[in-house]
């Protein structure tokens, strides 16, 4: 299963790609916001940071073109224009799939974000999409049990052979990463410090503490 880091911070994505070996980046924005910079500049320095690469930086449409697939098409041409590892977003709406799905014949890769039921995860695949992004952690924040959804997604994409790789999305711990592996889903993207906490586990701290301690007490040679 590929990681992605969900991140537009510069020095998260090179830092991740450096000691993580990172698969991908997902951006939405939230996170271009919260870089502090604009939305076009930041994610040219990311698309740099992946350049001569097959690692892909899903970056998303205006949201108010949810109801508007023209404008989501215009957008997302003049997006994947800017790098060839751009993935473009667009929302799991009725415009947000047609859009998808013209995009697809010109060669444009689309993510279809905010996907929440089994349903709209299919259609996405019948329209063409290259990634799909069920989040998870909104559906269980919102008190949804997504007991089965990961797996319905996988068995819907294998059974009707779609191409879709499904990106497992909104991810808050180790145990959701370890779930979605576990489905087989294609991929999870997580934030900076979802990864640096599933990486880390206290006991490995203790231990390093103990076996510290007869170290420093037995002569070396
Ligand atoms: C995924 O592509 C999204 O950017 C992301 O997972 C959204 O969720 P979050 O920002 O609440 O984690």
């Amino acid at each position: 299963m590929k990681f992605f880091l969900d991140s537009a911070l510069v020095d998260e994505i090179r830092y991740a790609l450096e000691m993580w070996d990172i698969d991908g980046i997902t951006t939405n924005p939230r996170h271009v916001q919260v870089s502090g910079k604009p939305f076009l500049r930041v994610i040219q320095e990311i698309g740099a940071l992946v350049a001569g690469t097959n690692k892909t930086v899903s970056v998303q449409t205006n949201p108010a073109s949810y109801n508007d697939y023209q404008a989501i098409v215009t957008e997302a041409r003049k997006l994947a224009a800017l790098s060839p590892n751009f993935v473009v977003k667009m929302p799991s709406t009725e415009h947000g799939f047609k859009a998808c799905s013209i995009l697809k014949q010109d060669g444009i890769r689309a993510n279809l974000t905010l996907c929440f039921s089994a349903v709209q995860g299919l259609q996405a695949m019948r329209m063409g999409a290259f990634y799909l992004s069920p989040f998870i952690g909104w559906k269980e924040s919102n008190a949804e049990d997504t007991d089965g959804f990961i797996e319905d997604l996988i068995a819907i994409r294998d059974n009707y052979d779609f191409d879709t790789e499904v990106l497992v999305a909104a991810v808050r711990n180790g145990r959701q990463i370890t779930h979605a592996a576990a489905s087989g889903a294609d991929i999870v993207t997580a934030s900076f410090a979802v990864y640096q906490d599933a990486f880390a586990h206290p006991y490995t701290d203790m231990g390093l503490a103990k076996f510290q301690e007869f170290w420093d007490k037995t002569p070396y040679e």
